[in-house]
């Protein structure tokens, strides 16, 4: 049977269209979600819109429309934004989905049946941007810390769940699961804030009726956050898909990793619900330089990302430009230079190039050449970083490359029968795996460059075009070129699909043809 792998975006409130925010970390599952059916993964990915609500009912209120038909026009805006992003999902939920109401029923009784619920009142403060519980300490200046709006004041009847009793547990599990807490530079200050202690939590609402009812009490409906977290778990309670739980990745942004890596396990754990294996928080986008902001036109909605350089060069930016544990700052030029300086001038030169001289010359069918058993281990034990190996290297020289193997790791001289693109490919697949496993998906991509800019070198060191070559010897070098070049195309598939299937075409077989331009330089008048 295949091994499952199961990724989850947060579910996002539809009060607007989508924007570089949510664009961002649906784009990070869809390229988790694709490299992993590669890896021969049976593959669930799951994203959506949390439709409940004082929020949403608050914005469809000012359109003068109900939420159930705020929401219904809202959505499309999403799901067409992830189509036109070449996304490809496996299921789209919203939280007004019967099955997911239902599943919400369920696991609130449970944990109401086991004394981790009870009634009492809510006197403090509100966000209804964040849709979230604060104390005085939390505010900054008063305000909300993230909306940099005045919070609300609330008193009223609630439930609340016994968040307080959850705190060693928590902290047990984050210790004996060290990647639940993803990555790792954040989980300090979970950690931290947990062992300060944790309150109770407000798990309901009566003064408004947008959400799903407490199986208990039918005047009170859900706190949405309760509602949204467990979207994950009720997507998976369908025939055929419960082998999928428990997600091996929530991605999100670092604003909601409070809510994912404190409430989302303290619910599971009182429903009695294995523990997601990972919560991975990215950074954010500033925009310009600034905070993301609608009311000043710091915002990048979706269409406008696509226009710039096309799909496929958004796509590559949003992972090339940034750290994906870190923030990042968009700006169009940054985009248009990362579209022609490596998209059109490393990638879009070694297809054209290769292409056309294939073409001329022909090239001669490269055999398979399994990686040697010496080599094999190094990569292994994890013993040289790809710098090591590969960058520092200087990359042109085959000799240094496993002279540097046979230094480090007093090999003898047995013969490597592996070229020098085939040695990068080799280091290029182990590195680009092992950042993919870990969620490091720039720096996969930035493997993967390397080795794009290996075969450039190659092939301007070996300089087939050249009249003193011998036609055996230019279709050699070809070959090992074309071959590198197909392995590239895979790799490079989850992050710019549409673009891999236009090359793949052109290299898949061994009559090459010239190819057409790839990526069109874009001129900034
Ligand atoms: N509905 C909740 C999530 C519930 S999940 C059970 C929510 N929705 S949201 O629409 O406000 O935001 C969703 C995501 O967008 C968050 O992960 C947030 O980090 C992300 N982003 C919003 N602005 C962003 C940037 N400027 N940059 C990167 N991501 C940002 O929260």
């Amino acid at each position: 049977m295949a091994e499952k792998f199961y990724v989850t975006t947060p579910i996002y409130y539809p009060n607007d269209i989508p924007h570089i925010g949510h664009a961002y970390t649906t784009l990070a599952a869809d390229v988790l979600s694709r490299w992993n059916s590669l890896q021969g993964k049976e593959v669930f990915f799951l994203t959506g819109t949390d439709d409940h609500g004082k929020k949403i009912a608050n914005t469809a209120k000012e359109k003068g429309l109900s939420p159930q038909e705020f929401t219904d026009k809202l959505v499309p805006k999403f799901k067409d934004a992830w189509k036109n992003l070449n996304i490809k999902y496996d299921r789209f939920i919203r939280t007004t989905d019967k099955d997911h109401e239902k599943i919400v029923g369920e696991v609130l009784q449970k944990c109401y049946d086991k004394g981790d619920i009870y009634k009492g009142e809510y006197e403090g403060l509100y966000c209804t941007g964040c849709e979230a519980y604060f104390t005085e300490k939390d505010l900054e200046d008063g305000k909300c810390p993230i909306h940099k709006k005045p919070v609300e004041k609330l008193k009223e009847e609630t439930y609340f769940f016994k968040l307080s009793e959850y705190k060693d547990k928590l902290l047990d599990f984050y210790k004996k699961n060290p990647k639940f807490l993803s990555p790792k530079n954040r989980s300090k200050e979970i950690i931290n804030r947990v062992s300060e202690g944790l309150n109770d939590l407000s798990i309901s609402r009566a003064s408004f009726d947008w959400g799903i009812p407490l199986p208990f009490d039918k005047e009170h409906v859900t706190y949405v956050w309760f509602d949204a977290l467990f979207n994950y778990y009720s997507a998976t309670r369908k025939k055929g898909k419960e082998k999928f739980w428990p997600a091996d990745v929530h991605l999100i942004g670092k604003d909601i990793s409070w809510f994912h890596t404190v409430y989302w396990p303290a619910f599971l754990i009182s429903a009695g619900i294995e523990l997601p294996k990972v919560v991975y928080s990215h950074g954010w986008w500033t925009f310009d330089k600034e905070k993301i902001s609608k009311s000043r036109g710091k915002i990048l909605h979706v269409d406008k990302l696509i226009k710039i350089a096309g799909v496929d060069s958004a796509r590559y930016f949003l992972f090339r430009e940034a750290s994906f544990g870190e923030d990042g700052d968009f700006s169009e030029q940054a985009l248009i230079d990362r579209h022609n300086n490596e998209l059109a001038n490393k990638l879009g030169n070694l297809i054209s190039r290769v292409s056309s001289l294939a073409e001329k010359y022909g090239i001669e069918k490269v055999k398979d050449r399994p990686l040697d058993k010496k080599w094999k281990k190094v990569l292994e034990g994890g013993e040289a970083t790809y710098e090591e190996m590969v960058g520092s290297i200087g990359s042109n020289d085959e000799g240094r490359v496993i002279r540097f193997l046979e230094i480090k790791h007093g090999g003898g001289s047995d013969a490597l029968l592996l070229s020098y693109p085939q040695v990068l490919n080799e280091v290029t697949q182990y590195f680009v795996k092992k950042h993919m496993e870990s969620f490091q998906i720039d720096k996969a991509l930035a493997t993967i460059f390397s080795f794009i800019d290996g075969c450039n070198e190659f092939i301007q060191l070996r300089k087939p075009w050249e009249s003193s070559k011998k036609l055996e010897y230019r279709r050699y070098v070809l070959g090992e070129a074309v071959r590198a070049i197909r392995e590239i195309t895979t790799l490079l598939s989850p992050f710019i699909p549409e673009t891999s299937e236009k090359i793949s075409k052109i290299f898949k077989t061994d009559k090459i043809k010239k190819s057409p331009i790839i990526f069109k330089k874009i001129e900034v008048q």
